[in-house]
Formats: structure tokens, sequence, C-alpha cells
């Protein structure tokens, strides 16, 4: 094989750590490369019952960079290997793990709250690390107050956190969050419900010192019949201050009809909008058209067909003409269809049924 080094280094960087530890011992050449640290980019790490982590493995964590750890949360032995594995590339890695992702499958066992590895993650983080990127939507358990102040306090470095996970009731108040700002300056992504923004956390935002904000990931669910919803006014001056920052709004079915008008504000600078709340739209699919026309690129709806829906839809789809994606999960007309391959050019995937058909819905790819 006469591949250039760099080039192998960059196939083997996507290769699981398995795979990355049988490459060592192919052949000296690629012993070689794979020493080199652009193979170690990004490593996904499964455990799964059956297949256990060797030892040998430890000397190999803390060469990742990137890490992603899927592990079966069903059998408690899994748990325990993923932190073994944790503690391998966090603890003995001089630094080197940037990014951590954590994504769990199987059966959440009853009862279960994540306890073992949110306590688990806040020792193996004690020493400190230079994270700069941890990403937690992919956890089915509530994450805990001080949970989410201890990583922020261990992990000054972090850009991008993310919190929002579907299967979570909020668990993170406002004060959470403003100490999160506090202890991260450089955050500029982040991932939240948006139960826990609050005026005083927007203001902290809007700090002359604060870096540039690219992303807030917002989940709205039942949580925020408890909170005041945030008025469009400090959405403008968020906007103002941060003019690169775009926001991904998920409203999902637990969130009363009667609050989604609330959270859609025209002045947010909404990029992707998922509404999945499975009530009727029309009024929504409205005011998405006439607020978001400059800014929207991707748009899911879970909704009920109707001829109004229909017409709301052709509507939109002459107002948001930037759509990259749209996808609607119940039977719309040819007419829908046609308006938005016409009218948005930069359109390349899109699920529209025109009559019902089993699920799962695959989509459709343009160009
Ligand atoms: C933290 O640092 C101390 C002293 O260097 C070391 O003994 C200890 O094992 C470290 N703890 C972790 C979790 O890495
Ligand atoms: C939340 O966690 C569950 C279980 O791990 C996962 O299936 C789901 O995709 C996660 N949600 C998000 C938004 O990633
Ligand atoms: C998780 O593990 C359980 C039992 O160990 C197994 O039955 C299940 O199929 C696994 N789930 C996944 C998604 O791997």
């Amino acid at each position: 094989m006469d591949l250039p080094e760099e080039i192998l280094a960059h196939i083997f960087s996507f290769l699981p750590l398995q795979d990355k530890c049988n490459a060592f011992t192919v052949c000296k050449d690629w012993s070689n490369i794979m020493t080199h640290p652009s193979s170690w980019k990004d490593t996904e790490v499964r455990c799964e019952t059956g297949t256990s982590v060797p030892d040998r493995y430890s000397a190999l964590l803390p060469l990742v960079r990137n890490l992603k750890l899927i592990m079966n949360l069903t059998d408690p032995a899994n748990r325990k290997t993923a932190l073994w594995v944790l503690r391998q590339a966090v603890a003995s890695g001089d630094g080197r793990l940037e990014g951590l992702s954590i994504c769990c499958v199987g059966n959440t066992p009853l009862f279960y709250a994540g306890q073992d590895l949110q306590q688990g993650l806040v020792d193996i983080l004690t020493n400190g690390s230079s994270l700069t990127m941890l990403d937690l939507k992919g956890v089915p358990f509530t994450l805990s107050d001080s949970f989410v102040r201890s990583v922020a306090m261990l992990c000054p470095a972090l850009r991008s956190l993310y919190i929002n996970n579907h299967s979570l009731v909020c668990g993170i108040n406002a004060e959470t969050l403003r100490q999160v700002l506090k202890c991260c300056r450089s955050l500029n992504v982040l991932g939240v419900f948006q139960a826990s923004l609050s005026q005083d956390v927007f203001k902290d935002l809007m700090l002359p010192e604060r870096p540039a904000l690219k992303k807030l990931e917002l989940r709205c669910e039942r949580s925020l019949k408890y909170t005041l919803p945030l008025c469009d006014q400090i959405w403008l001056e968020l906007k103002l201050r941060h003019p690169r920052l775009w926001v991904e709004l998920e409203l999902d079915h637990t969130l009363p009809e009667l609050h989604v008008p609330g959270v859609l504000q025209p002045s947010i600078p909404v990029r992707c909008l998922r509404l999945l709340t499975w009530t009727l739209l029309l009024n929504e699919v409205q005011i998405v058209g006439e607020s978001y026309a400059n800014t929207l690129e991707v748009l899911e709806l879970q909704t009920t067909a109707s001829p109004e829906l229909n017409s709301a839809l052709i509507a939109l789809a002459k107002q948001c003409v930037k759509l990259q994606e749209v996808h609607c999960y119940c039977v719309v007309s040819q007419e829908v269809i046609t308006a938005f391959i016409t009218n948005c050019p930069n359109l390349y995937r899109y699920t529209f049924k025109t009559h019902k058909e089993p699920h799962p819905w695959t989509c459709t790819k343009l160009k």
C-alpha cells in the first residue's frame, strides 16, 4: 500500500479503538503512523456487554484527542469499564483529551439516575482538565446542578458544552448556568434547556469580556411552564451583541400548546427549528415564515395534516428560501413539495409524503 503517511493517519483517525490497536501490530510502517497525533484525533470506544476493553489499551487511551464513549447502560459492569476508559484518557493523558462525548445505548435500569457516572466523571476530572468540548446529549438521565457546577469548575477551558438531552427533564437552574459562564470564560457554544435560561444569564452572555457566542441549542419542554418567558427585546439585544449567533430550537410534545408562541420570539436568529409538538401548527408555521425567513435552514414538523397546513407550508416555502432541509411528518399535498423545490434553491433533503406510509419515513435527497 503506497498511500502517503498523512492520508493513512487521517484514515486511521476514524477507526474505533479496537481497530487502531490492531493497526499497531500489522507492520512497522503502520505502527509508526499510529504514533502520529493525527491518527488519534477522533476515537470511538464502545463499552458493551461482551466486549471487554483490554488492559493493553491503557497505554493508547492517553493518545486520544477526541473521545466518543459509547456504553450500554443495562449492565453495571459496562459503566465501570467506561469509567476506567475515561480515567485512562483523562487522568494520564498530559491534558491531551480535548473533546469528550458520552452516548448511552440499551435500556436504562429502573430508577437509575446516573449518580455513579456523574460522580465518577467528577472524580476523574478532579485534577482539572483541558477539555474544550463536552457533549452529554447522549446520556438519558437528569444531570444535577452540583455535577454541572463541578464540571465547569474543573474544565475552565470548555468552549462547547451540551447538556440538552431529549429524555431528560431540566435539572439545571439559571444560577448554575451563570456559574458555568463564570468558570468557563471561553464558552461560545451551549446546548441547554430553555428553562435554564433567565434574564440574568442573558446579561452575563452580553458582558463585554465574553467571546462571540456562536451557537445556542435550546430544548423547550414542559419545565418552561414554571419559568417567565424570555421577551423579544432581550433576544434582540443578544443578537446585536453577538451578530454571528445562531440558534437551534427544539419544542417537544410535553410543552403545553399555549407556551409555543411565547417560545417563538421573532428576534431569535433561528437556523434550525424542530416543532415536534404533535399539535396543530397553523399559526406557528405562519409565525416561522414571517420571523425566521432570513435565517432558517432546517425545519422539522410533527403535526396534523389539513388543507390549511398545506397553504401555510406553501406560503412558508416562498418566505424561507434559505431552507436546506425540511422534514414534515404528516401527509401534505403535491403542491407543497413543488413549492419547496421551486422556491428553495439550497434544499438538498426533505421528507414529505403525499399519502400515509408505514414509519419510519425516509427522506428524499436532491442533487
Ligand atoms: C491527581 O493528582 C495527584 C497528584 O499528582 C495524583 O496522585 C492523583 O492520582 C491524581 N488524581 C487523578 C484522579 O488523576
Ligand atoms: C438522549 O439519550 C438517549 C439515550 O442515550 C439517546 O437515545 C438520545 O438520542 C439522546 N438525545 C439526544 C438529543 O441526543
Ligand atoms: C445492552 O445490553 C443488554 C444486556 O446486557 C442487551 O440485552 C441489549 O441488547 C444491549 N443493547 C444494546 C443497544 O446494545
